[in-house]
């Protein structure tokens, strides 16, 4: 429970608390096809809710705001204005691709128990834009933290949870009421699943590979070279990640 979380441990995890932490980051998965029936306790969502609540966010604006979506009607509606965005988005694939997309499952709106769609709300503490001033793009940056510890503390919960993209954000926010000044940054799909896929759906189905990180670690400067140890070490927990990942 969040509240035992709060008392002092030191300066690391041990090594159980640690193996979770990665556990959850290693075996969270993008859901959309292994949805259940089963109903999420509020009890659980609450917890969900909370962790994301607890993102870090620039000068601690906490720019966030998360909406429930339960009824059916509105969800077949957002489910509409993903089945548009996704035809409109097809002419943009390259071409020997479309048909692979077509078949890819990319949603699971009216399938999972709920959905939720965290925004970002542009005007909260606009009065002092501590760390926005130069960089008015932290306040969705740190929505998409909260996005992110929902994620991992859901994979803990053994809840699953679909992020959405492939949506036109006015409609959204049209149909959610969402105002002028917030932003919609991530539609989930959430709710209990039949399994975890090992892997990442797209990776099953030949859309994409895990790029490998050596590759993309650098050195100093953009393309530098160097951190030829670092490399190394990176390459060989790879093994170990895959082993967390079983
Ligand atoms: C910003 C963002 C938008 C995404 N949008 C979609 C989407 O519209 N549909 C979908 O099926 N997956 C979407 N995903 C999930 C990615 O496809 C998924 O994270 C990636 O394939 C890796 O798989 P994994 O999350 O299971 O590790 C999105 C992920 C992110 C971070």
């Amino acid at each position: 429970m969040p509240e035992d979380m709060t008392a002092p441990m030191g300066d690391c995890f041990d090594q159980i608390a640690r193996d979770a932490v990665y556990r959850a980051m290693f075996t969270r998965r993008d859901v959309r096809s292994h949805f259940t029936s089963e109903a999420i306790d509020d009890e659980v969502l609450a917890r969900l809710l909370l962790a994301a609540h607890h993102a870090p966010s620039v000068g601690f604006m906490q720019p966030w705001n998360f909406i429930v979506i339960r009824d059916a009607a509105r969800r077949e509606k957002v489910r509409d204005l993903f089945l548009a965005a996704r035809e409109q988005e097809l002419p943009e694939i390259e071409e020997e691709r479309r048909a692979l997309y077509r078949k890819l499952k990319l949603e699971g709106i009216c399938e999972s128990a709920l959905n939720i769609c965290i925004t970002c709300d542009r005007q909260r503490s606009k009065a002092s834009p501590l760390g926005r001033w130069h960089n008015p793009q932290m306040d969705l940056y740190s929505t998409v933290c909260a996005v992110q510890n929902f994620w991992l503390a859901a994979r803990a919960e053994g809840v699953g949870v679909g992020w959405v993209s492939i949506i036109e954000a006015q409609a959204l926010k049209d149909l959610l009421s969402i105002p002028e000044h917030v932003t919609p940054i991530a539609y989930l799909c959430v709710g209990r699943v039949s399994q975890f896929a090992p892997k990442p759906d797209l990776e099953t189905q030949g859309w994409g590979q895990r790029l490998p990180l050596p590759e993309l670690i650098m050195s100093e400067t953009f393309c530098g070279q160097g951190e030829t140890a670092l490399k190394s070490t990176v390459a060989r927990l790879k093994a170990v990640e895959a082993q967390a990942a079983k």
